[in-house]
């Protein structure tokens, strides 16, 4: 049988109309969708990886980095909005490739976005440790975690004296919020909505406050000539020039991933034909613009050589702390906001992540222990607590830049694989109803592709060589259990 079987849209929809009789609920509204878009929007990516960005890459610069990103996220935006607005069922762009491209295409996307959300929490949860460490020591004037209980086994300081054994915080938060989750969806939006208002709030006060501070000296030379920089672990990137912006634009895209989980919650929108593609777009559009104008407050306020040595961790507050004379107490409020709003970028992570796995062992592609709902929460908790074991396994062992890259280029993967799939479906199924339809077809799609495909490129050979690695264990085990058990395929094998 081929390997580009399709699961026909009837079947796919018919799956959908179950899930009000016997699965998860239908609880989201538009705004509900919104929030959850910036609420796993908003987080390591603005108040990590800009800084990592800049160190790196682009210096002040980088906010030309978040326009690229932004561009490349706009086009793969517009795709995924026709998708989810046409094929309204959880699994994202698993679900979407099942449909268009067949089951061995949407099987690698379905693997790929693990590098989405499982390793993109993990990410988060690595930043979480960060700031962690500075509530305990700016704020509460404790002492710091030592260095190998919050630090990966692959990482030193600066300086060198310190080695990383384990991360704990990292666990302890991924842990801690896999357990909230199996209480279920509704009871983590509101939870998340409150959220999203203090990181909203947080972000705009310091570009407000921020501004006054800048000083013009840092943006100097707001585009670095071309050069390399080796970082204090040995590894070598394109630092100014072109390459340094599409090298940052690759690393801060970080920043933008999550509104795609947005159509991950499909199965659970009250409406969603109308209100994905309002979810979806509306979320993206609010955060570009702030991140943009974060990103030239930050860069203007503390110099490159900083978040390369003493303000590389907890970048934000160390700039606000060492720059931002009198506003001490921001400094202060940005560290509790910051952690709170991580907590709920890791909380739409996972839930993506156990929304996709539940999808995939649906299909039969996995096993059926990641589709059983509890009886009384509603929700897949046996996916939730593999996944704490993944997650947490990663967001213990990993150093914070190496799995970021990795969710990074995994995920515009799955973005061109989407845009491909919206070509694809107008040709296939022209009659198809479509809520939300993607302006100029195929230019839209096509340029969306040759974006993501740039900013994979900035990324450089090595997340290259990880993401075949990742895809190659997926093919081992595609081939090895998910054919053989495949619904699609054996139509008569019990599940
Ligand atoms: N976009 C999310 C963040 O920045 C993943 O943390």
């Amino acid at each position: 049988m081929s390997l580009f079987i399709k699961k026909p849209l009837h079947l796919l929809m018919a799956d959908a109309g179950d899930t009000d009789k016997k699965g998860l609920k239908r609880t989201l509204t538009a705004t509900s969708l919104i929030a959850l878009g910036i609420g796993a929007i908003i987080g390591a990516g603005l108040f990590v990886r800009t800084a990592a960005a800049a160190a790196q890459n682009a210096g002040p610069s980088v906010t030309l980095g978040f326009i690229l990103a932004a561009i490349g996220c706009g086009l793969a935006g517009l795709c995924y909005a026709e998708l989810s607005s046409s094929i309204p069922i959880a699994g994202s762009a698993y679900t979407y490739s099942y449909a268009t491209m067949g089951e061995f295409v949407a099987w690698i996307i379905g693997w790929d976005l693990v590098l989405e959300y499982a390793v993109g929490a993990a990410t988060v949860g690595i930043a979480w440790s960060e700031y962690l460490n500075n509530l305990l020591v700016n704020v509460l004037h404790w002492k710091a975690i030592p260095y190998a209980l919050c630090h990966s086994p692959f990482e030193h300081s600066v300086d060198g004296l310190e080695h990383g054994m384990i991360n704990l915080p990292a666990l302890g938060i991924v842990a801690a919020l896999s357990l909230l989750l199996i209480r279920g969806t509704q009871e983590s939006a509101v939870v998340n909505n409150l959220i999203v208002i203090a990181k909203v709030s947080i972000v705009i006060l310091i570009i407000i406050i921020g501004w006054g501070f800048m000083n013009p000296v840092n943006h100097e030379h707001y585009i670095p000539a071309a050069t390399t920089y080796v970082d204090h672990q040995g590894i070598s990137h394109h630092f100014g020039g072109f390459w340094g912006i599409v090298g940052a634009a690759g690393v801060v895209f970080f920043a933008f991933i999550g509104f795609d989980a947005v159509s991950t919650a499909a199965q659970e929108a009250k409406n969603p034909k109308r209100d994905m593609p309002i979810g979806i777009l509306g979320s993206l559009a609010v955060c570009t613009i702030l991140y943009i104008l974060f990103a030239h407050v930050l860069t203007g306020v503390a110099t490159v050589q900083d978040f390369r040595t003493t303000g590389k961790e907890a970048s934000v507050a160390f700039a606000i702390n060492k720059y931002m004379m009198g506003y001490g107490w921001l400094g202060k409020l940005v560290t509790v906001a910051i952690l709170a709003g991580f907590s709920s970028v890791i909380l739409v992570m996972l839930l993506g992540q156990s929304r996709v796995f539940y999808s995939m062992s649906k299909d039969g592609l996995l096993p059926g222990v990641f589709s059983k709902v509890h009886p009384k929460f509603k929700t897949p908790y046996k996916a939730n607590l593999i996944i704490l074991v993944l997650v947490g396994s990663f967001a213990a062992f990993i150093p914070g830049d190496i799995v970021g890259d990795m969710t990074s280029i995994g995920t515009l993967f799955a973005f061109c694989l989407v845009c491909i799939g919206v070509i694809i479906l107008r040709k296939t199924d022209p009659d198809l109803p479509r809520q939300f339809k993607t302006p100029w077809v195929p230019l839209v799609p096509i340029l969306g592709v040759a974006a993501c495909l740039l900013m994979m490129l900035g990324l450089g050979w090595t997340n290259w060589l990880r993401l075949f690695g990742w895809l190659a264990i997926g093919i081992v085990i595609y081939f090895s259990y998910s054919a053989k058990n495949s619904k699609l395929r054996n139509p008569d094998k019990k599940a």
